[in-house]
Parts: structure tokens; sequence; C-alpha cells
């Protein structure tokens, strides 16, 4: 389903992936763990075509699609879906203003304003949350968990195929988690979804059923294994992993 192949990339002149690989099959999970500022949201950004990110080389193929010459809205429109690590305000589009335009787009079919609001207000109760954010500005003013939450009701709306969670864990109470990744698995399994999580925590992972567990340094993967692998490096560190000196001003990587 997703095949990135010898990606490399750079932003501000410094190159954050260099000879990337990864392969995500239709309804597998797998996820990404590394030591902050490796390129861990550098990947996610990248797959949904932040045009910061700057493309060295390589290919990202999605079915039969070459997403690099798409940009971010095509992206999107294939069924590529990001939960950012730090979701963004749109300020003045409300949440239901933004899903109707993106749902016509998406189908090509006008939508019933009635059939339209009761999905969202059946989406607000099964994530928990109140109602009254359908016609709020989309994470305008939402706290760090409520955002994540809010970004949730794009996804039951938009149903993509490929999910990417960036440290989806970060921001949200114990109790909102658990809505959360019940909430995601529910979806993943009525959809056959692809999920592509980042994480710095062993638990969501199992939480979520990764199986493929990747460990991004120096900008590619240099360790894959099972949910073992999340769960050693959760008890000591990356340490036995990463003999170099993992904060680095430089990442020239040469
Ligand atoms: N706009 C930018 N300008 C300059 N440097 C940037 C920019 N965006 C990212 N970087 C740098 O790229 C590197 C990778 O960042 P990235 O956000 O991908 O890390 P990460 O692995 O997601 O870290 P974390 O675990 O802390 O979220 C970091 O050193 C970061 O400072
Ligand atoms: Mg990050």
């Amino acid at each position: 389903m997703l095949k990135i192949k010898d990606l490399s990339v750079e932003i501000n002149n410094k190159v954050i992936l260099k000879d990337f690989n990864i392969e995500i099959n239709k309804n597998e999970i797998h996820g990404i763990m590394g030591p902050n500022g490796i390129g861990k949201s550098t990947i996610c950004k990248t797959i949904m075509g932040d045009p910061n990110y700057k493309i060295i080389k390589g290919s990202i193929t999605y079915k039969t699609h070459d997403l690099l010459s798409l940009d971010i809205t095509k992206r999107a429109k294939l069924g590529i879906f990001l939960v950012n690590q730090t979701p963004i305000e749109i300020p003045g589009v409300t949440n239901a203003e933004m899903l109707r335009i993106a749902l016509t787009e998406k189908t090509g079919k006008h939508i019933g304003l009635f059939e339209f609001n009761k999905r969202l207000e059946e989406i607000c109760e099964k994530l928990s949350i109140p109602k009254s954010f359908i016609h709020r500005g989309i994470n305008e003013g939402m706290s760090g968990g409520e955002r994540k939450k809010n970004e949730l009701i794009h996804l039951w709306m938009l149903e993509p195929k490929l999910i990417i969670l960036d440290e989806l864990d970060s921001g949200l109470d114990v109790d909102s988690l658990k809505i959360v990744y019940q909430n995601i698995l529910e979806y993943q399994k009525m959809h056959k979804a692809s999920i592509l999580i980042i994480t710095h925590h062993a638990k969501l992972l199992a939480e979520l059923n990764a199986k493929y567990i990747h460990i991004l340094n120096e900008g590619k993967i240099i360790k894959q294994g099972s949910l073992e692998l999340a769960k050693e490096i959760e008890k000591t560190g990356f340490k036995n992993l990463i003999k170099t000196n993992i904060i680095r001003e430089n990442t020239n990587y040469e």
C-alpha cells in the first residue's frame, strides 16, 4: 500500500532522512520509535506532502500513485490521513464547514445536511466530546488533548485508508487515551486500514496491536522487530542500539 524507497529529505540544508525505506501493506499496523529530533515527524510530514521538506532523492508510492508528484490535498483525497504531533489551528473555519467541503469534493455528491449533522453527532458521542465541537473553528482554542480528539472527528468522516499517528498519546489523559485507541482500533478493523504510529511508548503500540516495529536513527531504519523490540527499548533505552551521540548540532550524515 505504501512503499518508501531510498528516500532522502532535508530541511534548511540539514539532511534529516537518508536512504530511508519502509513498506506498509493493507491492514498492517506499524510503529516507529527513535530519539527526539531524529526525524520521525519529518517522515510523517513528508508522506503527507508538507512543502517545507525538500526531497533530495527516492520515491514514495501509495497504491499505484507516485506521491511525490501530488500536493497535500491530492494525497488526502487518496485516503492518507495524518494526526499531527501538534495539530494546527485553522481559525474561522469550523469542523462542519471544512468536512462538508472535503466530503463533497471526495465523493462528488451533495451531502444532505440532516444526514451530515447526524453522522457528526454520532461521532462526537463515540469520542466522548461535546457536540459543540462540530461548529467550533478547527482546533481553535482547544486544549492539546481536545485537538487530538478533534482530529478523530475528521478521521471518521473522511474515511482514510492510511492513518499516520504522530505521538497520538501526547496530551491525552488516561481515560481519553483509552477512548481514542479503542476508537482507532474500531475504525481500523472496520475499514481494514493501515496505520503508522510514531510514539515513545511501547504501551500505545501494544494497545493498537502494532505488529511491526522500526527504530529510526541516522536518517534510516536501523532495526526492525516485533512488539518485543518496543518493550525492550522502553526498558533499556536506545543506548544498546545507537552507539553515536544522539544529540547532534549538525545532522549531515556525511
Ligand atoms: N522547520 C525546521 N527548521 C529547522 N530544523 C527543523 C525544522 N523542522 C524540523 N527540523 C529539525 O529536524 C530534525 C528532525 O525533527 P523531527 O520533528 O522530525 O524529529 P522527531 O523525531 O519527530 O522528534 P520528537 O521525538 O521530539 O518529536 C530536528 O533536529 C529538528 O530540529
Ligand atoms: Mg516528532
